[in-house]
């Protein structure tokens, strides 16, 4: 059986490609923090089940350590309170609201980020620590801080972080407040997504500061931006390319409703394909032209509800069997009416991936535009 250490070096070597670690501070980084400190044990998700069912994999069990250093983000929390620890037995149900992130998609976020030992760095989303742990083994303990939202997963982060030998500042409070000692950082990652950038952030980084986040929304829309702050509550930046995804912020998730009844409304044809919301960047655009709308529904038969008003849209294959659809909205917001007309925006500025976006945040409002600032753009709810 080969050893934890040797199990670290085959992850690391076989992170090739994009993955590549460049940086030789990082690469040691990766090579030194013991991942299994940090997920005693997790779930895996079951191939094929209907909703996601999550088996445990128990610490020291067959292949436990082999899942620990396979490139892959392994769940440590479902449902805001269920632990891999707590469950007997076989498979459950559940969303992820803690995990390891995929340690390829830290280790590029660390690089992507820019941080350099001397700068003071902030991370929101502390989760099992081990991100903290690489971040801390590179830029030293006293540079950086993290912010954890749910005390059960932040104690835990604790202590392994200690056992791994470090000592960065750990808080356990909502991360969308900042730090609540205040400012002064040059970097800030975000491992939870947001629906918009957090003012406390555009106060705590130092203009020329860097903020790595990703947006997302009710309708699995994400965009990973990396932003520079231009002075107090200011900042722009780009999306970057790839197709990253983080568990939403708990304060920004889309509150509990009950089961959604689907209402007669005004049908009329579509003149987008409605599968393109479905697609990585035509979910993206969608979320920003209807940003309190969650979105459900498969391919073509998209269902749109928006959570403030409970208008509602949805498309079904048009009457003539030609290919062609029909929507049905009720509700003040048309929600697809605007949905289209953004679609049509993007399409017409080529169907840019996210990397063709960017953002401006002033103290007043946060404005997403494709190709340049003056282009199509959207605003964030703020
Ligand atoms: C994907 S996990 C973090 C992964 C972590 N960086 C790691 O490598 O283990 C996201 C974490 O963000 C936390 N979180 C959610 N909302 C938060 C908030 N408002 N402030 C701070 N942490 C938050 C969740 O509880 C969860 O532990």
């Amino acid at each position: 059986m080969n050893t934890s250490a040797e199990l670290r070096a085959a992850m690391v070597d076989g992170l090739t490609g994009d993955d590549a670690v460049t940086d030789p501070g990082w690469d040691r980084a990766a090579r030194t923090v013991p991942r299994e400190l940090f997920v005693g044990a997790y779930f895996l998700p079951e191939q094929g089940s209907g909703p996601t069912g999550y088996r445990v994999v128990r610490e020291g069990e067959p292949g436990w350590l082999e899942g620990v250093y396979t490139n892959q983000t392994l769940i440590t929390q479902l449902d805001g309170r269920t632990r891999p620890e707590e469950v007997a037995g076989g498979a459950v149900t559940g969303v992820p609201s803690s995990s390891s992130t995929l340690p390829s998609l830290v280790l590029r976020m660390w690089h992507q980020l820019g941080a350099e030992p001397g700068h003071r760095v902030l991370e929101i989303g502390t989760g099992t620590g081990y991100s903290t742990a690489l971040g801390a083994h590179r830029l030293g303990d006293d540079h950086v801080t993290s912010v954890e939202y749910d005390p059960v997963v932040g104690r835990a982060a604790a202590a392994a972080i200690r056992a791994a030998g470090h000592s960065p500042r750990l808080v356990i409070g909502d991360g969308l407040l900042g730090d609540p000692d205040g400012g002064g950082y040059d970097r800030l990652i975000a491992t939870c997504s947001v629906r918009h950038v957090p003012y406390p952030w555009l106060h705590q980084v130092e203009p020329g500061g860097k903020i790595l986040v990703t947006l997302s929304g009710w309708s699995f829309g994400y965009g990973f931006a990396l932003l520079t702050v231009t002075g107090p509550g200011e900042a722009t930046g780009r999306f970057l390319p790839g197709h990253t995804s983080f568990m939403t912020a708990r304060p920004h998730d889309r509150p509990p409703r009950q089961s959604i009844t689907l209402l007669p409304g005004d049908e009329r044809p579509t003149r987008i394909d409605p599968g393109t919301i479905a697609t990585w960047t035509g979910s993206w655009v969608a979320q920003l032209a209807a940003p309190s709308a969650e979105r459900m529904g498969a391919g073509g038969q998209q269902i749109l509800v928006d959570v403030a008003t409970g208008s509602q849209a949805r498309t079904a294959p048009g009457p003539d069997g030609d290919g062609g659809w029909t929507v049905v909205q009720r509700g003040p917001l048309r929600l697809w009416d605007r949905v289209e007309s953004a679609v049509e925006e993007w399409q017409s500025a080529g169907g840019p991936h996210q990397e063709g976006f960017g953002i401006t945040v002033s103290p007043t409002g946060q404005r997403v535009w494709i190709g340049t600032e003056d282009g199509p753009g959207w605003d964030l709810p703020i």
